[in-house]
Order: structure tokens, then sequence, then C-alpha cells
């Protein structure tokens, strides 16, 4: 005699024995029963998908996390930065809001002057990749230069500034105000801590 197709009982994942007609007549077995005589977490006997452990989840949580590209560090400005132009900023603690303040040595001036450290003060957002702005406060010269940007993380998990800057020198008389601000773009990336 020809065996009739068995059918798949799909709450278990495997093939049910009985033939269609038996399954018909008294339904799919349950398994409530038998996994109160077996020991749960069994082949016979898998753990119900409320039992996954809490801490289970924690860990893939945890874990998507440390991904690169996600670190909770990476993009909050505080430490050593260069520049495209080869000049370098550090960048102190943040306040609660974002705040912060630093000094910046320029590689490079408008002047005839001696370039020397000078003040910048910011803020940043509090978020994964953000704006933020600050102002340096030139001390060798009667100019300022105020930087927006964006902290981005690239895909090999470094950071990096994209900016643009204003700076504007001293104008002798309004007449001279046209030319008074010059425009620009610089990138920063970020220099390993000195050793303390
Ligand atoms: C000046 O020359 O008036 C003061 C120094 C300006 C330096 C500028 S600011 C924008 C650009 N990025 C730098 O790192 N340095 C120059």
């Amino acid at each position: 005699m020809v065996e009739p197709p068995r059918l798949l009982n799909q709450a278990l994942g495997r093939a049910d024995t009985r033939s269609p007609t038996a399954i018909k007549r008294r339904g799919s077995r349950r398994r409530a029963e038998p996994c109160k005589e077996h020991s749960p977490g069994t082949a016979a006997c898998p753990p119900a998908a409320e039992m996954v452990p809490t801490t289970s989840l924690l860990l893939l949580l945890s874990l998507a996390l440390l991904a690169p590209g996600l670190s909770v560090d990476q993009c909050k400005l505080t430490g050593n930065w260069t520049n495209d132009l080869g000049s370098n900023m550090t960048i102190g603690n943040l306040s609660s809001k974002g705040e912060f303040t630093g000094t910046y040595h320029t590689a490079v001036t408008s002047t005839t002057q001696q370039i020397k450290l000078s003040p910048l003060t910011g803020i940043q957002h509090n978020n994964t990749q953000p704006i933020f702005g600050f102002t340096v406060n030139w001390t060798f010269t009667d100019s300022s230069t105020v930087f927006t940007g964006q902290c981005f993380v690239d895909k090999d998990g470094k950071e990096v500034l994209k900016t643009m800057w204003l700076l504007r020198s001293d104008a002798k008389s309004i007449k001279d105000d046209w030319n008074a601000t010059r425009v620009g773009t610089n990138v920063f990336t970020r220099l390993p801590n000195k050793m303390e």
C-alpha cells in the first residue's frame, strides 16, 4: 500500500508521523504536558520564546553599541585635533550643556606677526555625529575666526571634523570692510592623547 504523505507540524518543526485522517480526527498533538515530564530546554522541549534570558538581549545590545562607529565617547570634542594645514587645537572638558574652551595653535597666518597660542570657546550638540561651533580669538593680532562644522565617524571608525570658517581681520575704516573677511574649510582628525 502507498503511504499518504506525512504533514509537517509547524509548531514543533518536526514531521507529524500520524496520517492526515488521524490528525483531522484528533487535532494536533499538545506539547505542554510532555514538557512537564521532560527536562525543559532539551530537543523534546525547546525553551519557549518568553523564556529567552534577558541577559542574552542585553549582551546583544551591548555588542551592537560597541560595533565600529558607535563608541559612546566618539565625537565628544574633548582632546587634541590637527587639521589639513597642520594647525593644532586642544579642547577641554564639555559642560553638561556641551560648552567647551580650549586652545588653538595655527600653522599659518595672514599677518606678519609671530604666531602664538590662542584661546577658543565653543559649544556642541549632544548626539552621535554632532554639529558644533567655536571662535578663536587670536592673541597675536586683532582678528577672530569662527568655525562651524560636524563631527563624523568614517567607514574605518575614525572621527573627522568637517568645518567651514570665517576669518575676520581688522579693517582700518568702513571703506575697507568689503575685503576684511576670508572664508575657507578645514578638516580635523584626532591626535592621540599625550602621555601624562
Ligand atoms: C590671522 O592670520 O589673522 C590669524 C590666524 C588665522 C589662521 C587661520 S583661521 C582659518 C585657517 N585655519 C587654520 O588652522 N588657520 C587659518
